[in-house]
């Protein structure tokens, strides 16, 4: 599949994979994407995932059209960019391999290669001409790896930007890539805000027309917006206004009360997102804590903490760097409710949380008191 003339895609899609990362779950698949770009010297842009070796090297040999691969460049160590190194330079040892040094380490830790590769170490704003496409590699540390580089290509300025940009699911099904991008970029490199700052900051001062991802599709239009939404992610504004409530429940009471606060909310046209905790998708359930600006948290009590799975989340929301955002708490117990002062207490150490003044507190089921603390506290959040 060709990009432009000269870069041609060779990458793989996964409708195999059941948990991507081991966690995250892809129902509508994963790509792995790999490039070979085509000039006097010819270069391989990362592998793809070690289920994928053969049906890639294929690819890359259909590309290269009877030439020979001059350089392997690989951004990311991760294994799903990088297990077939070994299979690639079994096939072609000559190739240089292009990488950081700390990649270096992680391909040694991961494999046993051949003590005489071809290895080139490269810095930051270190170049590589194939003819007239000139790579410059940018070092992204945390982006999503301490070793990852990305590459700008200056003839047809295009940003080869590793996990950035990214998204669950293959390229040969239709979504919204919006929602699965920041499904993937919050579960994925949410943590890391700051450096994915660091690198919108390098990557504005290029003349971008193009970014080839290491997952999700090649981005060829409106790509001020794409940049615009890694820009809010990853400085913690919310994307919408709006209310994400969370819950876990037992025999149903607090999924009243939350089901309760969501219908007040939606009668005054806010937006609202609910989540059952313990059934719909985790990682789907963090990202729209970060997408709206307000987020409602309701679990019963349970052995003097917090419901399981809300003990998971609030965790999960906590390791991302959740912060800048209104929090409101409903809480059950039927002899000592204590699951609003665990939960207030868990994102204590997250950064700019502001709580609601009204706390919903169910001694067992909803009764008339607790309609009036939902309503009040619907009418703060609005
Ligand atoms: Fe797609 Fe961090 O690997």
């Amino acid at each position: 599949m060709k990009v432009t003339d000269t870069i041609v895609y060779v990458g793989v899609n996964d409708h195999e994979v059941d948990l991507f990362e081991g966690q995250y779950q892809v129902p509508n698949g994963m790509s792995y994407n790999s490039y070979v770009i085509l000039d006097e010297k010819t270069a391989v842009m990362d592998t793809v995932d070690a289920a994928f070796g053969q049906q890639w090297l294929n690819n890359v040999e259909k590309a290269l059209q009877g030439r020979r691969p001059d350089y392997l460049v690989v951004q990311h160590m991760e294994p799903d960019h990088s297990a077939n190194i070994p299979l690639f330079l079994e096939k072609y040892p000559h190739v240089q391999v292009v990488a950081t040094a700390q990649a270096f380490k992680m391909m040694n830790q991961f494999f046993s290669l051949p003590s005489d590769i071809q290895q080139m170490p490269v810095t930051n704003g270190g170049e590589l001409a194939l003819g007239t496409h000139k790579l410059t590699f940018v070092c992204a540390p945390m982006v999503h790896w301490p070793e990852v580089m990305i590459s700008y290509e200056s003839e047809e300025k295009v940003l080869f930007s590793a996990d950035a940009f990214g998204k669950f699911g293959a390229l040969d099904v239709e979504d919204n890539w919006v929602d699965e991008a920041r499904r993937y970029y919050i579960g994925i490199v949410g943590k890391f805000g700051m450096q994915v700052q660091n690198v919108l900051k390098k990557a504005a001062d290029l003349d971008i027309r193009m970014i080839c991802p290491l997952h999700g599709p090649v981005l060829k239009e409106n790509l001020g917006n794409y940049i615009g939404l890694y820009d809010t992610w990853s400085s913690y504004r919310p994307e919408s206004q709006g209310v994400t409530i969370a819950y876990a429940s037992i025999y149903g009471h607090t999924k009243e009360a939350a089901l309760c606060l969501a219908e007040e909310l939606r009668k005054n046209g806010t937006t609202v997102a609910v989540y059952d905790l313990a059934r719909d998708d985790m990682a789907a359930a963090v990202a729209d804590a970060f997408r709206y600006s307000k987020l409602v948290l309701a679990s019963n009590t349970y052995n003097a903490g917090i419901n399981p799975f809300m003990n998971d989340y609030i965790t999960r929301l906590a390791e991302h760097s959740y912060q800048k955002r209104t929090v409101g708490l409903i809480e059950n117990g039927s002899w000592a409710p204590m699951a609003a002062k665990v939960m207030r207490g868990m994102l204590e150490k997250c950064k700019e949380i502001t709580f609601a003044e009204n706390t919903v507190t169910l001694m067992s089921a909803m009764k008339s008191e607790n309609e009036a603390q939902v309503k009040a506290l619907a009418a703060e959040l609005r």
